[in-house]
């Protein structure tokens, strides 16, 4: 089965912060996790470079338009190499490819008789490249994201029947179990965007008059395409739709396009209209993450407060910057970080919990067994019940991955890790070594095996680290290979002969 996952393509007049970052390791996480399900994954990200605002960064900078966004896009793709995302798919709005697809695209909605020119005057803010309506604006009569005075913008453009595709939205929109609808998650989000198409749509502009950083229309070049419009094409123009692909066959539609909830307007009604006025699938399903905000504020460069994925590293290493980016709350809510609560959680869920779970349980069978790996026959361990508990709580992340309901996933696994040390705490093995209990053996076999359960659900989100502590505990297997799917019993798991021995026992977590 194929799984086709998609980040927002990011805007090149921003260099990478901890935003961008926060839904491109969600997504990896996705992929990885569906890839352990032996699922055919193409994930893809990339960098949407055309636009005023662009135009005018690069301006600043000295730099011509192509040369600036050549510099910043490899700044993302180096973010993602720092924190390990895997992507299949990179997509530049510059690439040629895309280019042809997004003419292709805009042909078809001329053909379909969905475009028509108007003049239009508006408000428009440069900063959202969108017009604004007047309440839109503050008191200030400003843009509220932005605090700018919108500029009033008069030209003739070309427009999309917007407004045709009310009825068959709302229709698609309102039940995701329906063959061809999407879904919209989390609900309250489907709830507000049905709320807001109830209300009617306006048709909207699609083209602009005077920008030359951009890619010019098929049918009038002296205009260019709409950002919006053509970074959405992204989706489709990655996998080769002019080319005529095998990709764009094999993984459209998208089974989950992850925005940001700022954004999801344009990917639940904008998209998906384009894309029946062109006849192509839908995308089954839209998640909107929440924003947060750092110490209580919004991230912005004028309060000096955004954190970016190399200071983030930085502190905790790459791995438990993964971690902590969806561990502090639920995906789909707005939230807040801080340097504090990080740390603080760091030192709780990974140093204290995790870290140490395995370096007792390292240095336990290093001190009783030296170091050799302690056999226990199936079906005759007393303990057995605290490892299928463990494996019962795993096991309940299963639909949460589904639901894009990370933090939680982070919690189920913190509760696994709480039951492997609750049984090191209720059988006390330094006292079952002085009284040579036979049964400590078994204790610490027991305790190998949750670590074993854990890592492989702790593997999407800590890639390197799982694979560190599954080959602390002595398993052989790569770990990315080992299909989670159907955990029932410890028989993904496979210890070594008694005679081998685990390595030395390590900090994976200093305490900060
Ligand atoms: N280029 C458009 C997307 C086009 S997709 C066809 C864009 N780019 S962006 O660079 O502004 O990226 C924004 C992404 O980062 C959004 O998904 C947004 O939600 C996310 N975030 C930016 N700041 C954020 C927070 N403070 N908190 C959470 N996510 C944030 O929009």
């Amino acid at each position: 089965m194929k799984y086709y996952i998609t980040t927002p393509i990011y805007y090149v007049n921003d260099v990478p912060h901890i935003g961008h970052a926060y839904t491109t390791i969600a997504a990896d996480a996705l992929a990885r996790w569906n890839k352990m399900h032996k699922k055919d994954v193409f994930f893809l990200t990339g960098t949407d470079e055309h636009g005023a605002k662009i135009m005018q960064a690069a301006q600043k900078k000295g730099q011509s338009p192509k040369e600036f966004c050549d510099s910043v896009s490899a700044q993302f793709r180096d973010a993602w190499s720092s924190l390990d995302i895997e992507y299949d798919g990179f997509i530049r709005t510059t690439d040629p490819l895309h280019e042809a697809a997004v003419r292709q695209l805009l042909t078809k909605l001329n053909e379909a008789g969905d475009i028509y020119k108007k003049k239009y005057e508006g408000m428009y803010c440069v900063q959202c490249e969108k017009f604004l309506m007047p309440g839109d604006l503050n008191e200030d009569l400003c843009c509220p994201d932005h605090k700018q005075k919108p500029v009033t913008h008069s030209e003739e453009n070309y427009f999309f029947r917007l407004s045709k595709y009310q009825d068959k939205l709302l229709e698609l929109l309102s039940d995701p179990a329906k063959a061809g609808g999407i879904g919209i998650y989390p609900d309250g989000r489907r709830n507000e965007i049905l709320g807001k198409l109830k209300l009617g749509l306006e048709d909207i502009s699609i083209s602009r008059a005077k920008l030359e950083w951009g890619i010019p229309l098929p049918f009038d070049n002296t205009q260019t395409v709409y950002v919006w419009v053509d970074a959405l094409i992204n989706y489709i123009s990655a996998l080769g739709y002019t080319a005529g692909d095998k990709k764009f066959k094999t993984y459209w539609p998208a089974d989950l396009h992850l925005v940001g909830k700022d954004i999801l307007w344009f990917h639940s009604v904008i998209w998906p209209a384009m894309l029946l006025s062109c006849g192509i699938e839908l995308p089954r399903r839209i998640f909107a993450h929440g924003f947060f905000t750092i110490d209580k504020q919004k991230m912005s460069k004028t309060i000096g407060n955004v954190i970016s994925p190399a200071q983030l590293i930085e502190r905790f290493g790459v791995d438990a910057s993964r971690y902590l980016a969806l561990a502090l709350f639920p995906f789909g809510a707005d939230g807040d970080i801080s340097w504090d609560a990080l740390t603080e959680r760091y030192n709780i869920d990974l140093a204290n919990n995790i870290g140490n779970l395995l370096s007792r349980t390292i240095t336990m069978v290093g001190k009783y067994f030296t170091f050799e790996v302690p056999r226990v026959e199936a079906g005759k361990n007393p303990y057995a019940p605290k490892v299928q508990a463990a494996i019962d709580v795993l096991r309940e992340t299963n639909e949460l991955f589904t639901a894009c309901e990370f933090s939680r996933i982070l919690e189920k696994i913190q509760e696994a890790v709480d039951i492997a040390n609750e049984l090191v705490e209720t059988t006390a093995p330094w006292k079952m070594a002085k009284e040579k209990n036979p049964d400590l053996e078994k204790v610490l076999f027991s305790l190998l095996q949750i670590l074993g359960l854990i890592t492989v659900y702790l593997y999407p989100f800590m890639p390197k680290t799982a694979q560190k502590i599954w080959q602390a505990i002595g398993q052989k297997d790569k770990l990315a290979g080992v299909d989670p799917s159907g955990l029932k019993d410890v028989s993904m798991l496979t210890f070594p002969s008694a005679k081998e021995k685990l390595g030395p026992s390590q900090i994976l977590f200093p305490r900060i």
